[in-house]
């Protein structure tokens, strides 16, 4: 009696493992991206402040031979810059603490040529503390960059001097003021700038030391890589993967490369696409910030490329930013907000050429999670999703797709084509990555909307597809 009650028990218990028992997450496909990397991508927009020596003398590179006097803003107020960063729904903004001209916008106790030496705040203050606390009650992470290139310091080009000035200054820099979530390196570089060899290996190493949860940008990454150019466009064609051997940083000819990724690149290292709301980066009297129809064709080229936005806005010199510049911003979120809060694939009934099993269905695409995922069965013939949209909604027309891959286990689309309707190729492209969004020359209606995808390997690894999406934007050529 005794064991025949316990046979039951084990019986209960192994019927139940059974019921509950669910289709496995497929394996990866490396590289994969970090947790820092990933919480990076989904930002999207961040933002980028030039402010500096520069602001007062009117010039894109100083020289180094500027006099600390000069740098006075009147009324500077960090907590306005992040009323911009928040106008264009920011959530990380990139202090520049020293541009090439050597001038530190924190009281380095490593030079003279600081904030220090200035008049502003009768030479008590601290651009980098203001921008950070600022930052901070704002709900805005920090992000820091420091020029290489310094054109004031006399140990400039003398390597080891230079070298341990550099990290001690990347020392101040990342334990004085808390949590930084990003830094950034640059390759820039004058023509008749001495000779100077950069310990970039020693940099990367210290920054991983004193900061746990940090992206570290440069042309070779690590973690995140320079897009090749800066006008905010990425590769129609868009890996996230390099190879960082093949990338010496501030090198000439490695634009391309870094523009498209590499399909085999062994590093997971996606662009980041910079570029200034303005012709410069610093502010100039002569300048006004780009069209909106400018910025959302940048939103299309980075975001909708698989990269985050790194917008540039440059405080003036009074240390506040243009309020035309704020309202720019506020145009530009309205936009983005408006073209995508509206899902014209709602309600859409999915299918899909395979279903992995119960947890990756075709519907998952349609639920606005990032880490819910269709995934079908491996195939030698590429793959394909199917919406069908209610009757009711057919008659919609829509003139943006939006696909996302769940990079989460690996970057794998190669090839996609977007039909309406079961013969009319709206769009195509290469690569998906974290968003693709496809503007269509018009408007179109349909029943059905069906995306054909080809990966990677000869199509071994199977796309993982976290949304589609459809979407009308009326700020589109032909729509206004
Ligand atoms: C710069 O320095 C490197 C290594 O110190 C050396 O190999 C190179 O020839 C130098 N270049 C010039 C232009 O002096
Ligand atoms: C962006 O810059 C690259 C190189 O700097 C250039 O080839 C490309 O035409 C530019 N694209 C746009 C849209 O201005
Ligand atoms: C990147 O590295 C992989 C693995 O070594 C290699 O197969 C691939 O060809 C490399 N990419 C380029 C462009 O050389
Ligand atoms: C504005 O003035 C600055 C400094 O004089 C100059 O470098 C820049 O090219 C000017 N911008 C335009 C759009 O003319
Ligand atoms: C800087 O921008 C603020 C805010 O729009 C404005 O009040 C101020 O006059 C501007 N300063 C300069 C020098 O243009
Ligand atoms: C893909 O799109 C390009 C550009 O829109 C077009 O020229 C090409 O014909 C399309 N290819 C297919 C197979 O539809």
């Amino acid at each position: 009696m005794a064991m025949s009650c316990a046979l039951a028990a084990a019986a209960l218990i192994f019927t139940t493992a059974a019921a509950t028992a669910t289709t496995t997450a497929p394996l990866p496909m490396l590289p994969i991206p970090t947790a820092t990397q990933l919480k990076w991508q989904r930002r999207e927009v961040i933002m980028f402040f030039h402010f500096g020596m520069n602001t007062f003398t009117d010039r894109e590179w100083g020289d180094g031979g500027e006099d600390p006097s000069l740098f006075d803003p009147p009324s500077l107020d960090a907590s306005q810059w992040m009323t911009a960063a928040a106008a264009a729904g920011a959530s990380l903004a990139v202090l520049v603490a020293k541009h090439h001209d050597g001038f530190c916008l924190w009281p380095s106790s490593l030079t003279r040529h600081s904030v220090r030496a200035s008049p502003w705040r009768a030479g008590r203050g601290d651009v980098v503390r203001e921008f950070a606390a600022a930052a901070r009650s704002a709900g805005i992470d920090v992000g820091i960059y420091l020029s290489p290139w310094d054109r004031h310091d006399r140990r400039y080009g003398l390597e080891v001097e230079y070298n341990e000035y550099y990290v001690s200054q990347l020392r101040e820099l990342l334990t004085g003021y808390g949590s930084v979530s990003e830094i950034w390196f640059d390759g820039a570089k004058g023509k008749n700038a001495k000779n100077m060899t950069y310990h970039f290996e020693e940099w990367f190493q210290t920054v991983r030391q004193l900061q746990s949860s940090i992206n570290i940008f440069s042309d070779d990454g690590p973690d995140l890589r320079w897009v090749g150019d800066e006008n905010g466009s990425a590769g129609y064609t868009c890996w996230s993967t390099i190879n960082r051997s093949m990338i010496t940083i501030g090198q000439v000819g490695i634009e391309k490369y870094l523009n498209l990724g590499d399909p085999k690149g062994t590093d997971w290292v996606p662009p980041e696409c910079d570029v200034s709301i303005r012709q410069g980066w610093f502010w100039h009297k002569n300048e006004t910030a780009k069209p909106l129809a400018k910025l959302l064709e940048i939103y299309y080229n980075s975001v909708g490329r698989n990269c985050v936005l790194l917008l540039n806005v440059p405080p003036n010199s009074t240390g506040l930013v243009d309020e035309a510049d704020i309202a720019r911003l506020r145009e530009f979120r309205a936009a983005v907000d408006a073209i995508f809060a509206t899902d014209l694939a709602a309600g859409s009934a999915a299918t899909a050429c395979s279903v992995r099993g119960e947890p990756f269905a075709a519907a998952n695409v349609l639920d606005g999670r990032d880490d819910t995922y269709w995934a079908p069965k491996t195939s030698k013939n590429g793959y394909w999703i199917e919406l069908r949209r209610p009757a009711a909604m057919a008659g919609e027309k829509f003139n943006v797709v939006r696909i996302e891959e769940h990079v989460a286990l690996g970057q794998r689309v190669e090839r996609h084509k977007v039909f309406v309707d079961g013969a009319v190729v709206v769009a195509n492209g290469t690569t998906v990555g974290h968003k693709r969004l496809h503007r269509l020359a018009h408007p179109v209606a349909g029943e059905t909307v069906r995306v054909w995808l080809a990966t990677r390997r000869g199509g071994g690894a199977p796309p993982l597809l976290s949304a589609v999406g459809l979407h009308l934007d009326p700020f589109a050529a032909g729509m206004m």
